[in-house]
Order: C-alpha cells, then structure tokens, then sequence
C-alpha cells in the first residue's frame, strides 16, 4: 500500500512532531507554555485507577467538552457537544455517515487546526486545561494523545524507523530507541511477527500488520489517549479481532476514544458509548449533534431515545 504525502504529513503531526509549525498557532510562545506542561504526564508515572465501573459518573475526566461545536468556514459539522470522556476506559463514538464524528475527534488532539476553515467553538479541557488556550503547544498535546487513522497510514521507512520516527524527532537519546521500538512493537502485539526483519519497509507489512505498526508508532511516544478514527475498516475480521484484543489490553494504560461503523466493535470494546445524528434545519443545513451518551451497555440493551435504538438495530443510517 503506497503512502501518500497527504497520509506521511498527517501521521508525522499525529506522532507529536515538530516537523513545522501547524497553522494557527502563530500567537504561542514557544518558551512560554505552561498550560499543557502543567498537567501531569502519565509517561512519568502518574498514578491512575482503572475505571472499570462505567456506571458511575465520570470522575478526573480526560477530556471534558462543553457546548463544542466544529465549523468548516460557515457550516457546523457538529454542534453543541457536552460529555467528558473518562480515564482507562474505551469510548466508542457512533452515527451515521458525515455526523462529523472524524471532526469531533480531531478536535481531541487539534487536528483540525490542520484545516485552515476548520473553527472550534465552545470549551475542551483535558485534564482540567484548556486544549485551546494561547499558551498550549499543539505539538506537545500531540505527543499526549495521539492517532491511528482508518487507512494504515505507515512512513516509507523501515518499520525500526517508523517506530524510533516519533521519539527521534522528540530527541529520545540513539540508545534508547531500541528499547522504545521493542516495548512500543511488544504493546502492539506485532514484535513476534517483526523482530527478525525490523530493516525491511513498513510497506512490505499486510495492512492488519502495517495498522498495529501505526498503533506502536503511536505508542512509542508515550501517549496519555490515543484516539482511533476507524481503525479496523481496512482490515479483515482476524486483524480487526486482534486489534480490538489489543486495544481492551491498551485501556489499562491509556484512554482510548474510537471511532467505528461497526455495532458490534462498539458493544464489544468500548465502556461508554456516544451516538450522534444528522439534524437539519429550517434552511436545509445539515449539521451533527450528540443524541445520547451514557455507558455501552445502556445504549445496546435500553438507549433513552429513540433514534439510538432504530441506529443501532439498523433501522436507520
Ligand atoms: N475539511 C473539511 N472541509 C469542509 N467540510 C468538511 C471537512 N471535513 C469534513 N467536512 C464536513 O463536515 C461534516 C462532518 O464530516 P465528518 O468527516 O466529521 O463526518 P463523519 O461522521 O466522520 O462521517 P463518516 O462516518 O463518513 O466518516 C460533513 O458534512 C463533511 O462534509
Ligand atoms: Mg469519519
């Protein structure tokens, strides 16, 4: 599968590089930015419960939006958004095609500070700062929480060098790479399949093999959330069935927001669930908004409102 240019200039951003600054982010001082340093990084050893109980409410939320809505120049894509999203557990982000669920997860990480037209609106902390205060580094909330996009989007380099890419750009010192490559390769459950042929092209991978690469290229920056964008759509049901495997190991570590079409990758994975629809108003402008949002179990065995339940028996969408 051949990388474009496109899909190397996203992944090297979603990695936390500094390859150049992104747009809109002339007014940050590079020298002055507490805000995002100031959170503690759990890649030094923050300390974290698990949060198995999805019932409770969401205590130390990761993320919290409040009223976020996501313009592309005039046009809402996703419109009043208010959840938080909680530590260790998975939450899936469900709806119909162009409900801007993409939109709204790139908003997680800035990636929609990427696209000139893209405006967000309304309040995203993480971990109690603002994502989209003056002083916050994109490039560094980046590094904390990082992405896995639909197509395995692996660099034309070996897959030593996809792995160490992150970490050398970050400055990691040359010895310590290695060790990162294994661990990262190791926590993708890719190492046993690689470790003898870790020089040849990431390119040469099969596309299951090349999408866990990118999850360890992820990884290997030491990310505190990882957000997947359709991580499996590429892939045939045993890659996808590793993947999911991969991912509810992952959650004991990290916090993961997932995007996916698939039902049953929603019900099987994830803790919480959040379902979104198309709305359209008076003018005819179509424009997504969080119907429900409530832990997985409730939304497969008794969503509170009804275009939840005619979505996710297949009725609609
Ligand atoms: N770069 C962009 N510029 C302008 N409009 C965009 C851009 N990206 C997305 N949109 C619009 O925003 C809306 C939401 O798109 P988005 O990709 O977020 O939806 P989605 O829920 O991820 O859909 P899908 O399930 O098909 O991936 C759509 O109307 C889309 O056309
Ligand atoms: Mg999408």
């Amino acid at each position: 599968m051949a990388a474009n240019a496109q899909d190397v200039w996203q992944a090297a951003r979603a990695v936390g590089t500094t390859l150049s600054r992104p747009p809109m982010t002339e007014t940050a001082d590079l020298d002055s930015r507490p805000s995002i340093a100031a959170v503690p990084d759990p890649a030094k050893g923050r300390a974290r419960e698990a949060g198995e109980n999805a019932d409770s409410d969401i205590e130390e939320a990761v993320f919290s939006l409040d009223g976020v809505t996501v313009r592309y120049g005039d046009l809402a894509a996703v419109q009043g958004v208010t959840l938080d999203i909680a530590p260790n557990q998975i939450t899936a982000l469900i709806g119909p095609s162009g409900c801007g669920k993409s939109t709204l997860i790139r908003s997680l990480n800035r990636m929609n500070d990427l696209i000139p037209e893209a405006r967000v609106e309304g309040s995203i902390t993480y971990h109690g700062i603002d994502l989209y205060g003056k002083d916050v580094d994109p490039v560094e909330v980046r590094r904390r929480v990082g992405m896995v996009f639909q197509k395995p989007n692996p660099f034309p380099k070996s897959i030593y060098d996809n792995v160490a890419f992150g970490p050398r750009v970050n400055g990691s010192p040359k010895g310590d790479l290695a060790e990162i490559v294994e661990r990262s390769l190791r926590q993708a459950a890719l190492w046993d399949e690689v470790k003898d042929k870790l020089r040849q092209s990431a390119m040469a991978l099969s596309g299951g093999q090349q999408q866990r690469l990118c999850i360890a290229r992820a990884l290997a920056v030491s990310p505190d959330v990882i957000l997947m964008d359709e991580p499996c759509s590429a892939l045939d049901p045993i890659s996808t069935a590793r993947i999911e495997d991969l991912m509810d190991e992952l959650k004991s570590d990290y916090t993961i927001v997932i995007v996916t079409h698939n039902m049953q990758q929603a019900a099987r994975v994830s803790q919480r669930t959040a379902f979104f629809t198309t709305e359209v108003d008076d003018a005819g402008r179509r424009c997504g908004t969080l119907v429900e949002y409530d832990d997985t179990d409730s939304i497969f065995t008794s969503p509170g409102d009804k275009r939840t339940e005619d979505y996710i028996t297949g009725r609609f969408g």
